[in-house]
């Protein structure tokens, strides 16, 4: 979603507010702006499109005397892309970037134009920084205007102000969206994304709901929603990314597939430490929420929903767990039944998708046995708000298709299942050796990704499709819908998944030689021998097969379809994640050949904060 960073300092803040933006991009592309304060006056300047562009502007402008300043990476919400609707948006003395929906917005609107104020766009940003400064008129302090403000906006947001007159200040107010603030030597940042200040500082204070904070070159007053001068602790962290260095790779997205037999063992190493077991790493609090917990509730978007159907799977054949997965934006406007002893359990990357967090915060009131969640981000909202939390270790992701957080999303969760399947002393667990699993896992995913060269030669055949029907069975379904999300993701060939069971009840109607079908096959004898007669179906209507099978299953499936191996594994419930590789290198190569964005796909952000 949209970026912002800030900064309060005696040194020119310039060249910190452009490399910050950059380092948010990710988040937001659409356009990008910067307000700095000079000679008690405001310097705002917007552009189109990329940071480089603003970047270019900006060199035009002589500003080494600005020192404090904030600036915006934005994803278009209200208003379209344009240098009119690009932050930092002005009123008077003062000028504020945001992150976020003011949904009540239009009303507020009506009623500052009855007051006077003339509007150059169509953005709630332009509505809440006439309001702060209608506001300001009636106030003691910016504090005061600030809380007046967050008092009136419904709806989520991150603001950060500066005031020409007050040239030594910032101000900031977040209410839904992230926002933290970096502290450091004789100066001080905010970020909406603790990762883009990593370099500068290892120090960070996270505001709560509702928080104002005024901040100087050497303090940082926090208020809550009541006014009341409130504590909050600093953290320390080390978040050193390079993100500027792709290494050898040409996209983020191709680096960070191929960091994941890294990531994957970090991330079993992170519940499990080198010789510890699953049994080892379970906490006396794990423990007694898994002796409540009946059922699981899992609440995800996106991929990590995508997530949450494997790890369904996974609940009830090896913990034999009722689980029910819902889309967050669904879940939080459905009225649910919930039974007292089921656990409430939310996967994110980022821990800040809006969504999600709505779902959690209804889930806190509906008398579930726990709330626990998986997530990439120690201080996000979801992992702070959560009862508990198990963390992946992917690392900062900056590519917004997801790929290696999708992947150890998957590995903590079959950690998580197995440690309550053993707690239970699930019947379906006999015989398997838990921690021999994991062992070779990541080697697993080494050889899987071998599978680029076959997936290079057969990229071309995509490139003019228009269609792709991705088919998988059991918990390679939900596999077969992140490969078809990937592909619509960045290649923007449309793309649907199926049970391969339901092809005869309507796809099958739109399988032609133009309709390219991608399929797993099952290691369960069953599964695979139905999913035979399934594709039989595919080729007798001309249909082009791309199987993805494992080597050992390969000399057993003899229909004609291009075959793309992936290594044999130890046991059918890790077929997810060595089949989702190959998947992961197509949609990546078939958007190359495509010459697309891979990083930064139209109209998509990395994190969605906003509802
Ligand atoms: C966006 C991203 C997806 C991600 C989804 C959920 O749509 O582009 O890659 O899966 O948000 O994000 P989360 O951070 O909650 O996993």
């Amino acid at each position: 979603m949209c970026g912002i960073v800030g900064k309060v300092s005696t040194k020119p803040c310039v060249e910190f507010l452009i490399n910050g933006l950059k380092r948010l991009e990710y988040r937001g592309y659409d356009s990008a702006g910067i307000a700095v304060i000079q000679n008690n006056e405001i310097t705002r300047i917007r552009s189109l499109g990329k940071v480089a562009n603003l970047e270019a502007e900006v060199a035009a402008f002589d500003l080494e005397k600005a020192s404090v300043g904030i600036a915006h990476t934005r994803w278009a919400t209200h208003g379209e892309p344009s240098v009119e609707n690009a932050h930092p948006h002005k009123s008077g003395n003062i000028a504020i970037v945001h992150n976020g929906i003011i949904e009540n917005y239009l009303e507020l609107r009506k009623e500052l134009e009855k007051e006077g104020y003339n509007f150059e766009s169509t953005t709630d940003t332009e509505v809440a920084v006439h309001f702060i400064h209608h506001a300001l008129k009636t106030s003691k302090s910016p504090v005061e205007a600030l809380l007046k403000a967050s008092r009136t906006f419904h709806g989520a947001y991150a603001i950060a102000m500066i005031d020409s007159q007050i040239a030594d200040k910032m101000y900031v107010i977040r209410s839904g969206s992230p926002l933290v603030i970096g502290v450091g030597e004789n100066e001080n940042y905010i970020s909406s994304d603790s990762l883009s200040l990593g370099h500068l500082t290892e120090e960070f204070i996270y505001l709560e709901e509702g928080d104002v904070a005024e901040i100087t070159l050497n303090t940082i007053t926090v208020y809550n929603n009541e006014g009341d001068l409130v504590k909050r602790e600093i953290q320390h962290e080390n978040l050193q990314v390079d993100h500027a260095d792709k290494g050898d790779f040409d996209h983020y997205m191709l680096k960070e597939i191929y960091e994941q037999p890294h990531v994957v063992q970090t991330t079993i190493e992170r519940l499990m430490p080198q010789g510890s077991t699953l049994a080892q790493a379970v906490s006396r609090q794990h423990a007694a929420i898994f002796s409540k917990t009946k059922r699981v509730q899992i609440v995800a978007c996106g991929s990590s929903y995508h997530v949450g159907l494997v790890a369904a799977e996974w609940f009830e054949q090896i913990a034999g767990i009722a689980t029910k997965v819902d889309i967050a934006s669904e879940y939080r406007y459905r009225r649910q039944m919930v039974d007292n002893d089921t656990l409430f359990l939310t996967i994110s990357q980022s821990g800040e998708t809006a969504d999600t967090l709505a779902a959690l915060r209804k889930a806190q009131t509906l008398g579930y046995v726990a709330t626990m969640a998986v997530c990439n981000v120690a201080h996000s909202s979801l992992v702070r708000e959560s009862d508990v939390s198990f963390l992946t270790a992917a690392g900062a992701e900056v590519s917004v298709a997801s790929t290696k957080a999708f992947t150890t999303q998957m590995v903590t969760l079959l950690q998580l299942v197995l440690a309550l399947a053993m707690h239970r002393g699930a019947p379906e667990l006999k015989g398997v050796d838990t921690e021999l699993l994991f062992a070779d896992l990541s080697e697993h995913i080494e050889l899987a990704l071998k599978t680029a060269e076959q997936i290079k030669n057969i990229a071309g055949d995509f490139k003019d499709k228009n269609h792709a029907l991705f088919l998988g069975r059991g918990e390679l379904f939900p596999i077969a819908m992140e490969g078809a999300l990937k592909l619509k993701e960045i290649s923007y060939i449309h793309a649907e998944a199926y049970p391969a069971g339901e092809l005869k009840h309507g796809p099958l109607a739109l399988v032609d030689e133009n309709m390219p079908v991608i399929t797993m096959i099952n290691h369960d004898e069953l599964l695979m021998e139905k999913l035979i007669s399934n594709l039989n179906e595919v080729i007798t209507r001309g249909g082009k097969l791309y199987a993805i099978i494992d080597e050992a299953l390969a000399p057993k499936f003899n229909l004609p379809a291009k075959k793309i191996i992936v290594p044999a594994i130890k046991h059918e419930h890790l077929a997810p994640l060595t089949y989702n590789i190959p998947l992961q290198l197509l949609s990546y190569y078939v958007a190359l050949e495509k010459g697309e964005n891979i990083d930064q796909p139209r109209n998509l952000a990395k994190s969605v904060t906003v509802e």
